[in-house]
């Protein structure tokens, strides 16, 4: 028989530990230029606690397996890159106030539940298209992150320095603290459904939509009361599951935080809830694939306009041989001009190939351009167009839409173009905060959250 007629056989698994990523290639990795230093903060860092717990990855399997089945949505959100300049109390808040207002909208709309997971506590490091960065004849290393380097175009800041791998772990268990005690504290209890508006945001359209759906839960819960549903004592109206997620980029930094859990023999990554490998180092052969092949949480992996189905079904052999619902969420990244051509055979090949993974829509990426005025920015009406697309795909298919990934913050920003607003590139000078991908700001994030609920609704 020749070679290409030869039936495929199964390659043996490899065995797996936190260091066999270092067998692999690993691209996107900084320059560090002390490995004696960075030998130092990873030892330490291997000392420190995990800043999630195995049982608590555990429990957003079994949800993200819940949208697997069709049964909820995933709500994925929250900065492109944190930030360790702007970090406050006030900033965690305002982004938990604007998921749990979106979350709000889009259970009580569309009647699915929705899985929140932030794109927060970790999310420090960035992939950049280009290994350094030229301004006016000079060439620095190109800012990977907060965990990494910093953003002022000078030589010093631009070096990697690896404390700030131990100063990221520091912010990130700062802001899994206060995420933890908002969440399960009284924050997030419904009857707070109203106190989550901003008041940037209670002013505007969106708000007021917000506000009258606020107001139907109160008469929701009323209504429950009176019919003699004990509403006090029933933990899901007090306090919500808020999980946390970061791209898993820096694998010296994930090795550190993975511990083996005593109960189950497992691997966890314990620097977040849920891990995910981006566009740029999803190689099925690289180092990040071959690292979140081996922990137990949920992991992620983006898939961009080039993605192949031969590519999926690749990814979700390795990441996904047991094709257990709730351990692969797929999140396409395709564009709004691409997404309802590069989707289908996707989703076809994976569901042919047996894997029930969660799709994921991220109407972020895929749609980025440099505006008239030199700003990186996103159109609000490109964002809602690929998920409209993304829906169509899957009800075409039959196959359940499982939910958003955006970047978004609670600010009131001026980063992406359009939205009732009707923001102009001549206002993103106003606002543009962001150290990386342009956010929706608060309002945008609502108005998004409603469109989407009209989407599930159909
Ligand atoms: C991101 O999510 O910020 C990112 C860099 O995405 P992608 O890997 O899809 O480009
Ligand atoms: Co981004």
């Amino acid at each position: 028989m020749d070679q290409t007629t030869a039936p495929l056989e199964r390659a043996p698994v490899a065995a797996w530990s936190p260091t066999s990523w270092q067998g692999a290639i690993a691209a996107q990795q900084p320059d560090w230029p002390d490995e004696g230093h960075l030998a130092r903060v990873l030892k330490h860092l291997c000392t420190q606690p995990p800043l999630v717990f195995a049982g608590e990855a555990r429990a957003l399997s079994a949800q993200l397996a819940s949208v697997s089945r069709g049964e909820a949505v995933l709500l994925q959100a929250g900065d492109c890159a944190e930030s360790m300049a702007a970090f406050s109390a006030d900033v965690v808040r305002d982004k938990l106030k604007v998921i749990l207002q979106m979350a709000a909208v889009l259970t009580y709309s569309a009647g699915v539940p929705s899985v929140k997971v932030g794109r927060i506590a970790g999310q420090f490091a960035k992939p950049r298209s280009s290994p350094t960065e030229v301004q006016h004849g000079v060439e620095l290393p190109a800012f990977r992150g907060h965990m990494v380097n910093d953003l002022p175009f000078t030589p010093e800041a631009r070096t990697p320095d690896p404390e700030r791998l131990a100063g990221a772990y520091r912010q990130a268990s700062a802001t899994m603290h206060l995420l933890r005690s908002f969440t399960k504290g009284g924050y997030a209890d419904l009857s707070q459904v109203h106190q989550w508006t901003t008041d940037f945001v209670a002013s505007s359209a969106e708000g007021r939509r917000y506000e009258a759906l606020a107001a139907e839960i109160d008469r929701a819960m009323d209504f429950m009361h009176a019919c003699g549903f004990d509403i006090a004592s029933a933990p899901n109206l007090h306090e919500v599951d808020f999980f946390t997620s970061h791209e898993a980029l820096v694998l010296g930094y994930e090795e550190a935080l993975t511990r083996q859990d005593p109960l189950t023999g497992r691997w966890y990554d314990g620097s977040a809830h849920f891990l995910w490998v981006g566009e740029r180092t999803r190689q099925v052969d690289g180092a990040h694939v071959e690292f979140l092949r081996g922990v137990a949480n949920p992991v992620g992996c983006k898939l961009g306009p080039a993605s192949t189905p031969a590519e999926a079904v690749a990814l979700c052999e390795a990441l996904d041989p047991d094709r257990t619902p709730g351990r692969l969420t797929f999140v396409a990244r395709m564009g709004t001009k691409l997404v309802r051509d590069v989707l289908p055979p996707l989703v076809a090949a994976v569901r042919a190939a047996g894997h029930p993974v969660v799709w994921a829509c991220d109407p972020m990426h895929g749609n980025t351009f440099t505006s008239a005025t030199g700003r990186k920015t996103r159109h609000f009406e490109d964002v809602v167009d690929e998920v409209a697309g993304f829906f169509e795909v899957h009800r075409a298919l039959d196959s359940w839409p499982g939910g958003i990934h955006v970047e978004l913050t609670g600010e009131d920003v001026t980063e992406c173009v359009g939205g009732s607003e009707s923001l102009t590139e001549i206002d993103l000078d106003d606002r543009y905060e962001t150290m990386c991908d342009p956010r929706l700001n608060a309002r945008q994030s609502l108005d998004l959250a409603f469109r989407v609920a009209e989407l599930l609704r159909q």
